[in-house]
């Protein structure tokens, strides 16, 4: 059976006015059908852009080169923009790590789940409302109803994070790519959001990325766990404790040896 998704040697590099910037150097992962796999890394190692890199979403400063194979073995970094917009949200669906910078403020959370499903489902406005509510009720919105009707700045961060996912999950998407899904909310809410992204996943039959900074965060969720460090990711599937090791070996200096 393939994977749900391949990352091949995926390399980004920004090329500004003065400067070269290599944003993502070399990774490589495979996540496999029905699995969660964590990429947890430190601020700056490249998680989001390899994230946009997965959905072909890097603007056009950006030199990107490697593969990331779908299921069917079509390459997502060899598609035209044209067959990429097919691509997003039914074949990868992305959860923004800013759920603030994915909503429009000036239009209601209904018009903005409603959207996908018009165009790239072909609904009509009538079953495109039904299934928006369906979703916010499956996200654990109350009262989805009358919340279609509400805009951002009227949600709490918790209901933010999951309209987010609500829209992420509307065109029925084989991958969900969360990116740092929890990182503005406190820890009841995270757990909470974490809770809600498995059972769906596991519900629907989703393969999960679930990009973090927090170890701690992905542990008990994750099948498997790559580290990314700049310049390199260590993917260790179920030998997660050797990488980190490996790493705390190779850039802390030995006990004491700097006072010799
Ligand atoms: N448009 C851009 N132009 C130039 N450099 C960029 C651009 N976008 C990101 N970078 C650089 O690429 C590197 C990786 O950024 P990225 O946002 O992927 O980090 P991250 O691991 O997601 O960090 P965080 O945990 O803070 O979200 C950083 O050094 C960043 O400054
Ligand atoms: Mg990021």
């Amino acid at each position: 059976m393939t994977a749900a998704l391949v990352a091949r040697d995926l390399r980004v590099r920004f090329h500004l006015h003065d400067a070269v910037v290599n944003a993502v150097t070399g990774v490589s992962f495979t996540l496999e059908h029905g699995s969660t796999l964590a990429i947890v890394g430190e601020s700056g190692s490249g998680k989001s852009i390899t994230c946009l890199t997965l959905m072909s979403l890097l603007p056009h400063t950006a030199e990107v080169s490697g593969s990331v194979l779908l299921d069917d073995g079509r390459d997502v970094l060899a598609m035209s923009e044209a067959e990429v917009r097919h691509v997003r949200g039914k074949d990868i669906a992305l959860i923004y790590q800013d759920p603030m910078a994915a909503l429009n403020p000036v239009r209601t959370i209904g018009s903005q789940i409603r959207e996908p499903l018009r165009i790239h489902m072909g609904m009509t406005r009538r079953a495109a409302n039904t299934r928006a509510v369906e979703l916010l009720a499956m996200v654990g919105i109350p009262s989805p109803e009358r919340h279609l009707k509400s805009y951002p700045h009227e949600f709490s961060g918790g209901m933010l994070q999951r309209t987010v996912i609500a829209m992420a999950l509307a065109c029925n998407p084989k991958v969900l790519l969360a990116d740092e899904p929890t990182t503005a909310l406190d820890v009841s809410i995270q757990a909470q959001i974490l809770e809600l992204l498995k059972r769906l996943s596991e519900d629907l039959g989703i393969s999960l990325l679930l990009v973090s900074h927090n170890m701690s965060v992905v542990a008990g969720l994750a099948d498997e766990i790559a580290v990314m460090v700049p310049l390199m990711l260590y993917c260790e599937p179920s030998c997660v404790g050797v990488a980190l090791v490996e790493i705390a070996e190779t850039s802390l200096p030995a006990c004491g040896s700097e006072r010799q």
